[in-house]
């Protein structure tokens, strides 16, 4: 993106850093201190101001899915635009972010000129999956006032510096697909191809594996403002999350060498408001944004991507199934399923596909587990507990049986239609979620659990014990949500 203030070439590449490393070096590292200064000169501008706090928040989302302009209540999610919404929307806030810390005397001058947004990456696991103590703190080191990093809203668990539940933050499944946008179900790494798409507008949406675990699971479980589109960017953690969510794509493209899709097309083309640090009104596409260190003078400190989470679900890289193959659902669920908070296992029978995916002369077929039409269908706080999904799990596992065998994925509500005045249709806007198990199933296979007529689909709900008290240590219960069907699709 083209910057007419700043000479051609001449801009010098930042470095988005880790959060946990600054803070490891010292505690309230400067960027860290930095950080929190501007959020709070931010927060002290008026709400109509496009520079504000609250301005950039709702340039994410509106309360009730409202969009009342071209610039606020506009989150691309459940889209191939998710990725490269988000990372424009994140440079034109750690612009005028930079410009408040440049303006502040009391930041030294190494700070700003290095300044750039920090990145969480919780996927590391340990002590590093637990939000960093300069975001639980209500007041300043210095005992000069409030902490504007803090909000006392997150779930309790996180506040107290607990980590994430191992499952929140996988990278292996969100890393996994070849390629970037399939069709739904399932939607492969970066989502589906719509148009412009905040609240499922668009019948074709689907969200990419990476836009489901990590991003949807972490902003649930830090909870509060993070949890419902309409305040998530309130929360200041929200601008490190996505740093790491946009780092995940540089490790997907770079790291994996996976290939983004055709930056003519409409997904490289469609524009998007936004407003630069004075300002004024700009425009950017993913187009523009593609080459982060040439277009938006940033690179991320590490890209790198563990053993692990490189080999794909099972160490297997197969070519990619066509993405324009039809899918065809083979066997899904009668009834409507009730979650609200407990454990839950519904088993169907699944038969043969008869269609395209049954002629594909022997080429390997994909299996995808689609959990649809999930609404949360009572008024209340958004349902809040996530679910990690097995298959055919046994009732009681052997002890040296891996529970990772039957593992497929979770379910977060990140983005959940909620009943909103005027607007009783949640089913048009309904999630869905969606898991490609083909490995998984040919493990069951192999293994001898696998019966075409008791498919057993599995919810455990992710968050522990802990995690559903309140402060006081009382029981905690969730809004109940709907899910419309669950069905298995072969392609
Ligand atoms: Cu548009 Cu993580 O949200």
């Amino acid at each position: 993106m083209s910057d007419p203030r700043d000479p051609d070439g001449g801009a010098p590449v930042r470095v988005r850093r880790d959060i946990w490393g600054l803070e490891e070096e010292q505690a309230w590292h400067p960027v860290t201190r930095a950080y929190a200064r501007a959020v709070g000169q931010l927060q002290k501008r008026a709400a109509t101001d496009p520079t504000g706090w609250t301005y950039q928040a709702q340039i994410h989302g509106m309360p009730g899915f409202r969009q009342p302009d071209d610039f606020r209540g506009q989150c691309q999610h459940n889209s191939w635009s998710f990725l490269p919404w988000h990372r424009l929307y994140l440079y034109w806030f750690e612009r005028i972010v930079r410009s408040c810390v440049e303006a502040d005397p009391e930041v030294d001058d190494e700070t700003t000129r290095a300044w750039a947004l920090p990145y969480w990456n919780y996927s590391v696991g340990g002590t590093r999956s637990s939000l960093p103590e300069a975001f639980r703190e209500p007041t300043m080191p210095d005992g000069s006032g409030p902490n504007p990093l803090f909000v006392a809203q997150r779930n309790q668990f996180i506040n107290d510096g607990e980590e994430l539940d191992p499952r929140a933050i996988r990278l292996r499944e969100a890393l996994a697909p070849l390629t970037f946008a399939v069709p739904r179900p399932d939607g492969g790494f970066g989502g589906a191809a719509t148009g412009w798409n905040h609240r499922n507008q668009d019948v074709n949406f689907a969200a990419g594996s990476l836009e489901q675990t990590p991003h949807g699971d972490v902003h649930m479980e830090v909870g509060g403002l993070m949890s419902q589109f309409s305040t998530a960017a309130f929360d200041p953690v929200f601008w490190l999350h996505h740093a790491n969510i946009d780092r995940v794509w540089e490790s997907w493209r770079h790291e994996l060498g996976r290939p983004d899709p055709d930056a003519t097309s409409s997904w490289g083309t469609t524009g998007f408001g936004f407003h630069d640090e004075q300002g004024a009104e700009v425009t950017g596409t993913a187009a523009d944004v593609l080459d982060i260190a040439a277009q938006l003078q940033y690179r991320y400190e590490d890209i790198s991507v563990p053993a692990f989470d490189r080999r794909g679900r099972r160490g297997r890289v197969e070519e990619p199934v066509p993405a324009d193959t039809p899918a065809e659902l083979i066997g899904a669920t009668e009834e409507p399923l009730r979650l609200s908070g407990s454990s839950q296992d519904v088993t169907f029978p699944v038969g043969r596909p008869t269609g395209p995916a049954d002629r594909r002369g022997g080429a390997p077929a994909q299996l995808i587990l689609a959990v649809e039409g999930i609404e949360q269908i009572e008024s209340g706080d958004p349902p809040d507990v996530t679910y990690a999904v097995y298959v055919n799990m046994p009732e009681d596992l052997p002890g040296d049986a891996d529970p990772e065998d039957y593992y497929a994925g979770n379910v977060n509500f990140f983005g959940i239609a909620e009943p909103a005045p005027g607007d009783s249709d949640t089913e048009a806007h309904a999630l869905r979620r969606s898991f490609d198990i083909t490995d998984l199933v040919e493990g069951l296979r192999a293994g001898g659990r696998w019966d075409p007529d008791a498919f057993t689909v599995s919810f455990r709900p992710l968050v522990r014990g802990r995690a559903r008290r309140g402060p006081g240590g009382e029981e905690r219960t969730t809004t109940p949500v709907r899910v419309g069907r669950i069905g298995l699709y072969v392609r």
